[in-house]
């Protein structure tokens, strides 16, 4: 297959746009198409088509037991996707639509089987993207898109990623330039008088808490042994090819970490803030922003994670960041693209 690449950066009036109208066809023809949205890039296909949805799951290379988001353009297309929504549900709308909010809803006749696993539940969500709901409008049916990586591998944060693990695969890519949040959105649950977490995301808890008053995270987010609410959480995810372990202490221990495994032979690329950088000595650098610009760096994760797959490293070495507002999304992000293999100073190896 040929993948076909549409550069619409920068275009005004997206929906009269010769490729956007194009890629909103082949939609509608049951094709597969990635395009951007605020978080990271979707790979879209007809929500309520079980045949167009079997292309994302074969594209990803994606486990068919875990459900894709639902993308709807306007909350006139909410009955499309969703058979019943609750007050809270609506007020999270009200409030962080189009936005990086995934709300999981009961689902409605419409939607495919596939789109979500067979579950009786659909994640939706209105991307605050105008590239996005484009598309989504022009193709007039709700868009199922998970990230259009390969799966287990970090998700797109721009069209050069997209191409890099799909060309050949899908039909086309919709350049929109880089995406803003670079995290995917937030996830939730609103039943039982609360909001639940089931992924953290673009949408932090405390955005959450000045709209309803009672919100908590997925406890099998925190305990491993549980299983958790949102499918993919339990898969292996963001992963760079090379070993990543994270770094639990000072310059200093992350300076021995760092030359114990050069000792060992190996090449060591660093993930770090601007600052960290100018005090560590490694084979490979990336800097991901200043540390009190946490939404600078989870903006830079993906891509920086993705960029050491084209160099030589052996293993990398990665800073931790508090789990406040937005990271609290790039910790877990981050946990899992490591398998939770974390160095720290205080234990014993
Ligand atoms: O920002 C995003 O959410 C991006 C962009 C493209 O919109 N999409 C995205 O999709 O991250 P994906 O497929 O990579 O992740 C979807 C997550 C998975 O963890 C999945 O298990 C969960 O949402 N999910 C989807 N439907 C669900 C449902 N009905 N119940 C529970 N979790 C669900
Ligand atoms: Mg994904």
């Amino acid at each position: 297959m040929i993948t076909r690449k549409w550069n619409v950066h920068n275009v005004d009036n997206l929906t009269g746009h010769q490729d956007i109208v194009e890629a909103a066809m082949w939609i509608k023809d049951g094709e597969v198409v990635a395009f951007p949205t605020e978080t990271v890039y979707g790979l879209g296909a007809n929500a309520c088509s079980n045949e167009a949805i079997e292309k994302i799951f074969e594209a990803k290379g994606r486990p068919s037991d875990n459900p894709l988001i639902v993308h709807i353009s306007s909350r006139e297309q909410l009955p499309l996707a969703a058979s019943d929504w609750n007050e809270i549900a609506e007020k999270l709308m009200d409030a962080f639509w189009p936005g990086p909010l995934t709300i999981v809803l009961p689902k409605s006749k419409y939607i495919a089987e596939k789109t979500t696993a067979g579950l009786d539940t659909v994640g939706v969500r209105m991307p605050d993207h105008p590239v996005a709901l484009a598309l989504i409008e022009l193709a007039g049916t709700p868009l199922a898109a998970p990230s259009a990586n390969r799966s287990g591998k970090p998700s797109p944060t721009n069209a050069e990623h997209v191409f890099y693990d799909l060309n050949g695969r899908i039909k086309g890519i919709i350049d929109g330039g880089a995406t803003g949040v670079g995290l995917e959105s937030t996830v939730v649950e609103a039943s039982g008088g609360k909001v639940t977490i089931l992924r953290p995301g673009g949408i932090t808890k405390s955005q959450l808490e000045t709209v309803v008053e009672n919100v908590e995270l997925d406890r099998a987010l925190l305990e491993e042994n549980l299983v958790p609410k949102s499918p993919g959480m339990k898969y292996t995810h963001y992963a760079p090819n090379a070993p990543l372990y994270l770094i639990n202490g000072d310059r200093t221990f992350f300076q021995d970490k760092i030359n114990q495994y050069q000792n060992d032979g190996q090449t060591v690329g660093i993930l770090v803030s601007d600052e960290l950088a100018g005090q560590l000595t490694a084979d490979e650098v990336r800097m991901v922003g200043p540390s009190d610009q946490i939404e600078k760096v989870a903006q830079q994760l993906y891509n920086q994670l993705r960029s050491f797959d084209d160099s030589s490293v052996g293993v990398i070495l990665a800073e931790m960041y508090p789990v406040e507002g937005i990271g609290e999304a790039l910790m877990n992000r981050l946990l899992k693209a490591a398998g939770n293999k974390v160095l720290s100073k205080n234990r014993q190896e």
